[in-house]
This record gives C-alpha cells, structure tokens and sequence, in this order.
C-alpha cells in the first residue's frame, strides 16, 4: 500500500532577525500539526557562526532542510540569488506546498515571497504592514514589495493594519497576530537571566550603555558614522558602553580610520553576541542605544529606555507606548533623554497588546484556518 505524502508547508529564514522569529512558529506548528510536514529553508543570507548557527543551537531551531548559500552580495544579486535558488528548491520537490511563511523584511523575506508566488504558492507575511515611510532603507522596499504580493499579512502592531487598511489592501487577507519575535523573548529571558552577562563582564547591572550599530544609513557613509563615533565616545565618558559590532560596522570602522577615536577602557567592543547573551545585556542596560528594528519591540518589552539613532520608525508603538526614543543625529536631545532616564523621569512604557508570547499559536491557528481547506482539496483532486 502507498502512501500520499503529507502536505507541505514551508519556512523561510535567510539573517539574523529572522532566527527568533521562525523558533517559535516552527515548534508550534510541528507540536499541533501532525498531519503536515513542516521545512524549514535557510538562504544563506547570513551565514557567520556568529550570525546564524549560534541562534538555530540556543532557540532550539532543527536543522534547515536545505541551505541555499546565497551568502553576501549587491542586494540585487542577492536578492536574484535567493529567488532563483529557491525558485529551484520549490520546483524540484514535492507535493507543491499548501503555502510559503516569509518573516520579516530581510532581502530573503522579499526574495523567497515573490519566487512562491509566482509559483502560485500562498504566501503568508509575518510582521506585515510596517511602514518607515522612508524608501531609502532596503527593508522598507522589502516590507511594500512582500506586503503587496503575500496572501496572509500576520500583523504584529496596530499600526500594521493602518497602514495596509490605507493602502487599499482587502481586510479578509490581514490579521491581527501580536509579536512572535517576543514569543522568544519570553521563552528565553529566564536562561538569558541565569547568564549573568553583566558579573561576566565585569559591569554592574544598570550602570551600562547597551550599544548596536549596523544601519547602512549610519555606517556606510564616513561622516555619518565618524559623527556616531564621536557621540559614541562622549557618551562614554559618562557610562561605560558594550558595543557588540555587526560585520559590517566592523569592516567600515577599520575601512574608514575610525577604530582609535573610541576608547577601549571606556566602550567595550564585543564580537556579535548570540541570542541570550545580548538579551540578557538588554534586560541588565541603563539604557539601550541602537538603529536595530528588532531591539526598539525588545526593550519596550523589556521596559528598558531604547535611543534610536534614526529619523523614523516603522514600529510607532514602541515609542506612543513604550520605551523608546527616535534622537535621530540630535546629540543635545540625547544627552537630555540619558538625563531623564539617570533622574528616573524618563517614560515607563505600557504593556503591549499581543505581545504575549502566544503569538506563535494564532499565527498558526491562522495558517491552518486558511490553507488545511486547500490541502484537503488537493487531495480530493490530486
Ligand atoms: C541584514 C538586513 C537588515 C537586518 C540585518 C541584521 C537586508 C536588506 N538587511 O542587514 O534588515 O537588520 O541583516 O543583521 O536584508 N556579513 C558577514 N557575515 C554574515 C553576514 C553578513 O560578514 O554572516 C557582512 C558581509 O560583509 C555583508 C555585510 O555583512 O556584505 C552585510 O550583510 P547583509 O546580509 O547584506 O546585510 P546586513 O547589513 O547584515
């Protein structure tokens, strides 16, 4: 007697954002889904031990099913990259998937969601609608081309379903899912705690500036990113500063002659820091200076005072309601945010709606609602 193969749903994860994402989903819908066989895709985009297999091993990830070795490259090649390679992968296995899952706003995120749909493969977009207004950050491409094309946009703020509401999107394809990557966060923080990174490295919780740099607006261009070093340093003089550094803010430092202008005594410069370790760091800072997306959800959730070196946001929420603050290039507003937070005047932060830990759950919940009718239907036909 033969068996039909169980129908497929597949998951795409290329850098290092994606990581924290995918844990959960991945273990939530292997735990109640039986009847389906879940993948797991890794493109590549990172691919540093540092930046990709340290999260798989703490978040308890499975092994990818296939590796796509896109590596780095223009985003055009890259992007061209994962497209094709995935297109491959998707056309040379089997049955068709009931449906693709893209996380985030990753070149992956957008490669990966148009190669599957244009295969005719569902596609579901979680952390969709986010919007910088700011076309000149790659991810804000990233975020408009996939929202356009994803069947599923799984919305992680209020914000979310504004902006995709205003851009005409049908409401039947948005749902209201609440932030996975705080799924994770809440699975870990009690064996980030029992890290105890602050004695480790020789700081004392609460005296320390949290510092993450990567955004190419920041660091790709030499004045700007000599302007964040000097503030950098001024900030140092006042708080002692771990700066975990991005491979790409390392190679520009060295490129650009900035490596001496900061001072090792005072700013602590880390390799990238896995997932605990950096979590653990975040809970422990004073205050957490960064450009990150990801880490200005972190710290609200955390009701740690996040900076953000930027002009815009696409996660509005955390700074109407939580603890963030767009300073932008502005060094005087700095300086008198890091005040408030030392008087203790600074914003407490509310607690978030769907930002709980169960995302993961109506995510899949979600999934399964919308794409077991077209798996049972092809099976009734295949
Ligand atoms: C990517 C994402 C960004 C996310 C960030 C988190 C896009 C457009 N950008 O930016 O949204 O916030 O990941 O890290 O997808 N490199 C390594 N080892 C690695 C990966 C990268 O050395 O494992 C170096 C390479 O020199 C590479 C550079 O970092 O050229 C940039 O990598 P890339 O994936 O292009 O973008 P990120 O800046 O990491």
């Amino acid at each position: 007697m033969t068996h039909a193969s169980p129908p497929r749903l597949v998951l795409v994860a290329g850098a290092r954002p994606n990581f924290m994402k995918v844990a959960p989903i991945i273990r939530t819908l292997r735990r109640d889904c039986a009847w389906l066989r879940v993948e797991l895709v890794h493109t590549g985009q990172h691919y540093d031990e540092g930046m990709s297999a340290v999260f798989f091993e703490q978040l308890g990830i499975p092994e990818p099913d296939v590796y796509l070795k896109v590596g780095s490259a223009s985003h055009g090649v890259q992007t061209g990259r994962v497209m094709a390679e995935f297109e491959a992968y998707l056309l040379t296995t089997t049955p068709k998937p009931i449906g693709v899952v893209v996380v985030g706003d990753v070149n992956s995120t957008m490669a990966a969601a148009l190669a599957a749909t244009k295969l005719g493969i569902p596609v579901a977009h979680v952390e969709a609608g986010l919007r910088s207004f700011d076309r000149s950050m790659p991810e804000e491409i990233n975020r408009v081309v996939t929202d356009s094309i994803a069947d599923l946009l799984l919305v992680s703020e209020p914000s979310g379903q504004e902006n995709l509401k205003r851009e005409g999107v049908a409401p039947e394809r948005v749902r209201f899912v609440g932030n996975v990557m705080i799924d994770t966060l809440v699975h870990e923080l009690p064996a980030a705690r029992a890290l105890e990174m602050p004695a480790r490295l020789g700081v004392k919780a609460k005296q320390f500036a949290l510092v993450t740099l990567h955004r190419p607006s920041n660091v790709d261009d030499p004045a700007a990113l000599g302007r964040l070093v000097d503030f950098l340093a001024d900030v140092s003089r006042d708080v002692y500063v771990i700066f975990p550094v991005h491979p790409r803010t390392r190679a520009r430092l060295s490129e650009f002659g900035l490596d001496s202008r900061l001072d090792a005594q005072r700013v602590r410069r880390l390799e990238p820091l896995a997932y605990r370790e950096m979590l653990a760091l975040m809970d422990a800072a004073q205050f957490v200076l960064t450009d990150s997306g990801g880490i200005q959800e972190e710290t609200t959730f955390l009701g740690v005072p996040c900076l953000t070196v930027r002009e815009c946001t696409e996660r509005p929420i955390t700074v109407t309601h939580g603890t963030n603050t767009l300073v932008g290039g502005d060094m005087a507003h700095t300086f008198e945010i890091i005040g408030q937070i030392r008087s203790g005047s600074y914003k407490r932060g509310a607690r978030i709606p769907g930002w709980d830990g169960c995302a993961a759950e109506r995510i899949a919940h979600v999934l399964v609602d919308t794409w077991r009718p077209n798996a049972v239907a092809a099976r009734q036909t295949g």
